[in-house]
């Protein structure tokens, strides 16, 4: 197996498995519906869209873009929500973030029905992975679970494991912890206030790198043979960075995912699987 952690490939395999999954769902009835909300024209929003839309019309996913201008009420864009919430061929809803600053996220986020939140933003979907409910309909969010999906296709151990985790934003430090701890690491999560980031990182058998500064995860702080995860997505100049110094973690990692080509391609197949789960749920 190589050092070096295919994400775009692993991505390509789950989304070809996906698409036998989607026709089989059709033959019943139904193809998976997504509906992607876009307020404004940030370019990186934009690139994220289009890579999401191709995504899921490859595999089958009946996908739909709705873009707002920027200048949209929080009301109207409730309202746009509520139509969504309503409409039996709408399996997921994904308003694209972040949004412009007269509208409030966390309202927006909370207004979209739990049971087609295919991006795992919703307080009922985090407060059930948190509250570790595995029995009830509950969606990850898309990075943290294909980091999951990522461990486990490359037959990554997790169990008893040294998880050190540098960054607690919503979307990735805290539910990866939760992830992890539910496979039974030990999780550890550092931050800007950590007082030894280093001796954190050293003891780890699985780093996850998410804290958006680019390379400053380095390989002399990496315990020898550990697995690297690096989620960080660093535009410097014309060059993409991830939050680990590639060259120098590669020489100590056992296992280590690229930037771009890690993660990346994951957070998008995890989408479309959570989107598949949301037609299950739904039914025809
Ligand atoms: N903006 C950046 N990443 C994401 C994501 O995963 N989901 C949504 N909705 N917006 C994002």
């Amino acid at each position: 197996m190589s050092k070096i952690i295919d994400g775009k490939k692993i991505a390509k395999n789950i989304r070809m498995e996906l698409k036998e999954e989607i026709t089989k769902l059709k033959n019943e009835g139904r193809a998976p519906g997504l509906t992607v909300v876009m307020v404004g024209n940030n370019p990186a929003s934009e690139t994220y869209v289009s890579m999401k839309e191709k995504a899921a019309e490859e595999i089958g996913i009946n996908s739909k873009l709705i873009k707002k201008e920027e200048s949209i009420s929080e009301e109207a864009l409730l309202k746009l929500i509520d139509q969504l919430n309503n409409d039996n061929t709408v399996d997921g809803i994904l308003v694209q973030l972040p949004l412009p600053d007269h509208i409030d996220e966390k309202k927006v986020i909370e207004s979209i029905k739990a049971d087609k939140d295919v991006d795992g933003f919703h307080p009922i979907n985090t407060g059930r992975l948190f509250s570790g409910q595995e029995d009830v309909l509950r969606y990850e969010a898309c990075t943290p679970l294909g980091i999951i999906r990522l461990l486990e296709r490359e037959g990554i151990e997790i169990d008893g494991k040294n998880a050190t985790i540098v960054g607690r934003s919503n979307i990735v430090g805290k539910p990866i912890a939760h992830l992890l701890l539910e496979r039974h690491a030990t999780v550890t999560i550092c931050h800007s206030h950590t007082k030894d980031l280093k001796a954190e990182i050293k003891r780890a058998d699985i780093v996850v790198a998410a804290v958006g500064r680019p390379e400053m995860i380095t390989g002399d702080m990496i315990q020898e043979g550990a697995v690297v995860i690096d989620v960080g997505i660093n535009r410097v100049g014309k060059k993409l960075l991830g939050d680990v110094e590639f060259k120098t973690a590669k020489k100590v990692a056992s296992k280590i995912t690229p930037v771009p080509g890690g993660v990346g391609p994951m957070t998008i197949a995890m989408l479309m699987e959570n989107t598949v789960k949301a037609r299950k749920y739904h039914g025809v």
